[in-house]
């Protein structure tokens, strides 16, 4: 198929683009109209057509990960490795529910690879790939809400209201999954954090003393490796202990940062990672691996299997040995085979090359809170642990205006947030190839920035 050739010329041609484009621009209005409002067509166009349109209409506008100055959100640069397979991938498209095929077997690899790359004690059975860490939380606060007994069939009608401990900087999934499993909004305690946004556990412990004083159920606790704000590690050890004490679920949310740990530097700082229950990490994000690809991992393969096996009669399989199927495993019966782009992009770096990569972007980051800290104009919000600088533009009432503007500039592209309630600014740096002046371009672009919202 002389398409696919081409398909694959303009992926590499767009890749080795990226660099020179704008990081971002806004989408014109006649290529926003083709882009949503489009009618249904009655016959069908040839490929090569579509190769086209989509040269015209959709490359030129991507969201901007791409590129090395690209400090949004958290989102990465597609790995290479992950964008050679991807067609691959879709072209065997099998769904990776389960059953003897290589997709389905391949996933048991990439899962006990990423639980080796964080340092997690794995088992066969105690993982699963996601569609990202969201789901992958849904999938692991489900099965710490599997220890209420008899919650399959009962649910949590008559139970006792049970409690979930999230920091005040926890990411939004843990709640929006705490309440999508009916724990309910009203018993998920928000733990203040310390001077450098780590979950306080002496407030931890108090919150947990009065629920059950109030004759709640304290049920789990989930703590960060990596928040998205600031991207602090919470003191795992020490939640780890807490949750031991009190017999709670030992939930962690490595989503961003659970790699962190394979530089040497850091990995004092995950300690008691390793004690999880559960532990959510995105390989769509540090590690590169094109969207989507998420993971939990389980110390226990019983506990996901309890809460969602449920195998119809037309997907019985006397193949499919002790482990069962992945889909017995989550929510998703059908499952693409996203454990190629994770397979090929770890066997691509190994070992060694993931860590070069966490912590050529970590000591990016530093630098960049060297610079910040350095300067007149700026002050650091928080440490800059891993690879996220948190900081803010002085005088401090324009930085709630500025990401939108240094967007629209297109030299640089950074998201705010609130952080104890203040504007601030912040800058993911996961880019390989991001470099110092691409630092000092992201700093002058702010106050560029700055300096349009005066005028
Ligand atoms: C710390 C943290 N947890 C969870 C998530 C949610 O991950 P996903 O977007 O893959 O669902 C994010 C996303 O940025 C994150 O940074």
């Amino acid at each position: 198929m002389d398409e696919l050739s081409h398909a694959a010329r303009m992926a590499a041609d767009h890749l080795s683009a990226v660099p020179e484009q704008p990081v971002w621009r806004p989408v014109p209005a006649d290529d926003r109209a083709w882009l949503t409002g489009q009618p249904l067509p009655d016959t069908g166009a040839a490929l090569e057509d579509l190769l086209r349109a989509i040269c015209d209409h959709v490359l030129p506008y991507p969201m901007g990960n791409g590129h090395p100055r690209f400090f949004g959100w958290v989102n990465s640069p597609p790995s290479p490795a992950g964008v050679l397979v991807a067609p691959l991938a879709a072209a065997m498209n099998p769904s990776c529910a389960g059953g003897e095929h290589a997709g389905a077997l391949l996933e048991r690899t990439a899962v006990r690879w990423l639980a080796e790359l964080a340092g997690f004690p794995h088992r066969p059975g105690a993982g699963l790939l996601t569609s990202g860490a969201s789901m992958a939380t849904v999938v692991a606060l489900a099965t710490a809400r599997q220890r209420v007994p008899g919650v399959r069939v009962d649910g949590l009608y008559g139970e006792r209201p049970l409690t979930t401990y999230v920091s005040a900087e926890g990411h939004s999934c843990l709640r929006k999954a705490a309440e999508l499993l009916g724990l309910g909004g009203r018993y998920i305690r928000t733990v203040p954090v310390d001077h450098a946004f780590r979950m306080d556990v002496p407030a931890l412990r108090r919150m947990i003393g009065d629920d059950l004083h109030a004759g709640l159920r304290p049920l789990l606790v989930a703590a960060s490796a990596g928040t998205v704000n600031t991207g602090a590690v919470d003191p795992l050890a020490d939640i780890a202990e807490v949750a031991r004490e009190h017999d709670l679920w030992f939930h962690v949310d490595g989503a961003y940062g659970a790699l962190g740990v394979l530089d040497e530097r850091l990995r004092p700082a995950y300690a008691g990672m390793d004690l999880a229950d559960s532990l959510v990490l995105d390989p769509h994000k540090w590690l590169g691996v094109p969207v989507d690809a998420g993971c939990v991992l389980f110390r226990d393969p019983a506990g996901p299997r309890d809460a969602f096996s449920l195998v119809p009669p037309y997907l019985r399989d006397e193949g499919a040995g002790e482990l069962g199927w992945f889909s017995e495993y989550g929510p998703e019966q059908t499952r693409p085979f996203r454990a190629l782009r994770v397979w090929a992009t770890i066997a691509h770096l190994g070992r060694d090359g993931v860590t070069r990569l966490v912590e050529r972007t970590r000591d990016r980051a530093a630098e960049l809170a060297a610079m910040v800290a350095a300067a007149g104009d700026f002050e650091l919000a928080a440490p800059a642990v891993t690879s996220v600088v948190a900081f803010r533009y002085l005088p401090l009432r324009v930085n709630g205006g500025i990401p939108a503007v240094v967007q629209r500039r297109g030299r640089a592209f950074l998201t705010g947030t609130l952080l104890g309630g203040q504007e601030t600014l912040r800058a993911c740096v996961l880019h390989p190839g991001t470099t110092r002046d691409d630092l000092a371009v992201l700093l002058d672009e702010i106050r560029a920035a700055a300096e349009e919202l005066a005028g």
